[in-house]
């Protein structure tokens, strides 16, 4: 019923509405997209949008972004705005601001923050204010590269897991980086190991992608000796270490397709992505790491979707404030420039 809605309203609209989805959609919501990617394929693809309405199914940052990288005339909605990422509220925009002039003022070195996209718009405007930017999985190394050449040292954050990823990928020694205790608003940090470091990290994670532990990587390597392991960057390093790939949503979708025939390939991702895969791929056989669901990429149903479709014209749109917006764009657009 739902989707027979879903389907007249698109009709309906044409060439006006683009409904976009993120690859950890369910299904029943990725039949309805014009449009599915990863995290930088979609903020990329909003400036080249000529919809009207556009549809961002996903969590809550992903609308932002699209809000704040927006054309005048066009308006973002979301389905359920409590769709929120739970590592993107691990770092509150006053606190992140609060520890950036904290370690400035004292260790006097020029610190850039590099927020990763899951970040709420306030964030990526501190990021913008800050001359820092923002980057996604899939540009990871591209951008802490950049950081590290325009000042000392970089802040990354939220995501502990993607910045040693990338540490690792770059070869930014251990001895080089340090995780803050952010406590206290920030005065548990050691500014002695923040003067030194050139890697300052956040401490947050995804819990959906910490849940994979290295016994299941064992276990695989065990069971299919032959078997090829490849997991998203927010997983813990150990992890990444011990697997034959790591990227971004996109990324490991490409893996699977690049695949021989007759391939095994074990994936440490979200399950909807994963099942997907293994369905479209028959001729593959593809293994989940292990069950790890987004319960918020879950919220975006085709019950809701169609009520905003019903509605669009009165629904509440997506929408930030012009004195978060423009630096928020700012550091959104460093990061499209560097990664063009
Ligand atoms: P991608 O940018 O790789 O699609 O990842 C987004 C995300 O939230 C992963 O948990
Ligand atoms: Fe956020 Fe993790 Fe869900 Fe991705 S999988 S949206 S990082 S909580």
């Amino acid at each position: 019923m739902y989707s027979k809605i879903i389907k007249d309203i698109k009709n309906k609209y044409g060439a006006k509405l683009a409904i976009l989805g993120h690859h950890y959609q369910s299904d029943e919501i990725i039949q309805h997209t014009d449009l599915k990617g990863d995290s930088l394929e979609l903020a990329r693809q909003i400036g080249n949008l000529d919809a009207e309405y556009i549809v961002f199914c996903g969590v809550h940052f992903m609308a932002e972004s699209a809000a704040i990288l927006r054309k005048e005339n066009q308006k973002i909605f979301i389905p359920d705005k409590s769709a929120g990422c739970v590592m993107a509220n691990m770092a509150p925009a006053d606190l992140v601001e609060k520890i950036i002039e904290k370690i400035s003022r004292q260790t006097g070195k020029k610190v850039i923050p590099l927020a990763y996209v899951n970040t709420p718009a306030a964030v990526k405007a501190v990021c913008g204010k800050y001359d820092g930017s923002v980057c996604t999985s899939a540009n990871a190394v591209t951008m802490m590269k950049w950081a590290l050449e325009k000042g000392d040292s970089v802040l990354f954050l939220p995501d502990k897991n993607l910045a040693m990823n990338t540490a690792d990928k770059l070869g930014l020694d251990e001895t080089e980086r340090y995780e803050m205790d952010i406590r206290n608003c920030g005065d548990k940090i050691d500014m002695n190991s923040a003067s030194k470091a050139r890697l300052i990290m956040w401490p947050g994670l995804c819990p959906i992608h910490q849940r994979f532990k290295i016994k299941d990587i064992d276990h695989f390597r065990t069971k299919f000796p032959e078997a090829k392991i490849a997991v998203h960057p927010e997983c813990p390093p150990e992890l990444v270490k011990k697997s034959d790939a790591d990227g971004s949503t996109s990324f490991l979708i490409k893996y699977v397709e690049q695949a021989p025939d007759g391939a095994t390939i074990v994936i440490g991702t979200e399950t909807n992505l994963v099942d997907r895969l293994a369905a479209k791929y028959k001729n593959k056989t593809i293994l989940p790491l292990g069950q790890s669901f987004c319960s918020n990429m879950a919220k975006i149903t085709e019950k809701n979707l169609a009520e905003l479709l019903q509605n669009i014209e009165t629904f509440n749109e997506e929408d930030v404030d012009d004195n978060i917006r423009i630096p928020a764009r700012k550091a959104l657009e460093r990061m499209l420039e560097a990664c063009s």
